[in-house]
């Protein structure tokens, strides 16, 4: 195996074919060349996003939710480990990367959909992240100050692209399988049926998240809605059900 050289500057001040390839670069084709390649996903690219969005406020302040990015990246991880080229796309969390996945880290919805349909083509598209439904209709270019005696500001908000359904409906280069996630805390099975038709995907993950825990916890309850029916999981550990949904996607592809 032979990686590099790469072209660039270099020391002795030439420009070409010279440069030492890049740490990750180096460390990601290590781990292709030891990884079997006859594993269930060898071969496809999985596109998984992860994380909440952060939407600037002004510079200082921003819009966010709870997500930790635990449950998208152990999917990253999980279906890197069954042999699949990942890119995890991911908003601002404070997790390690999980190793072997081409990362691309993002901060806003608009962003994470650009990153997305950059990353395209894939086979599989996993949306696991917390996208902010609304952004500020104009971000500030200075920190608002207060203003004694005045109102404080009113944040006036517009919604923002919807990435499962962009990707869902993105014709001939639309991934064969695109999974998302619907967070609910109230009519959980019917809100994710109907989710899964206006959104256009495959399979959603449902999950309940007014449950103690879940929403930047280590535990998921989760229930499987495909065009067959629904099937219960049992309570288990974020790296279970990412494991667990990873078998089902290499299922789907044996
Ligand atoms: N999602 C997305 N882009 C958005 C909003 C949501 O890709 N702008 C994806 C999430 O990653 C998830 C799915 O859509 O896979 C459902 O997210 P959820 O928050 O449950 O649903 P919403 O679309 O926000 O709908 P609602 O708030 O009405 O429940």
């Amino acid at each position: 195996m032979i990686v590099g050289p790469n072209d660039g500057p270099m020391a002795c001040g030439e420009f070409g074919p010279g440069r030492l390839a890049e740490p990750p670069e180096v460390l990601t084709a290590v781990r292709a060349f030891f990884t079997p390649k006859d594993q269930p996903l060898s071969g496809r690219h999985v596109l998984v996003t992860s994380g909440p969005t952060h939407e600037p406020i002004d510079p200082v302040r921003y819009i966010a939710n709870r997500s930790s990015g635990r449950q998208g990246h152990a999917i990253a991880a999980a279906v890197a480990a069954l042999g699949a080229r990942v890119t995890l796309v991911s908003g601002p969390v404070a997790l390690a990367d999980p190793p072997g996945v081409a990362m691309k880290h993002v901060e806003s919805a608009r962003e994470m959909l650009d990153a997305c349909l950059s990353a395209l083509p894939a086979d599989v598209a996993v949306c696991a992240a917390a996208v902010a439904d609304w952004r500020t209709s104009r971000s500030a270019d200075a920190k608002i100050k207060k203003v004694p005696g005045a109102p404080p500001p009113a944040l006036e908000l517009t919604p923002n692209p919807d990435i499962l359904a962009t990707l869902s409906a993105s014709g001939p280069r639309r991934p064969r399988l695109v999974v998302g996630f619907a967070a609910e805390t109230e009519d959980l099975i019917a809100n994710a049926v109907a989710k899964r038709a206006r959104k256009g995907c495959d399979w959603i993950v449902a999950n309940n998240v007014s449950e103690e825990g879940v929403m930047g916890g280590s535990e998921n309850t989760v229930h499987l809605v495909t065009e067959a029916g629904v099937e219960d999981w049992p309570k288990l550990s974020k790296t279970e059900v990412a494991r667990r949904l990873a078998d089902r996607i290499a299922e789907a592809f044996a």
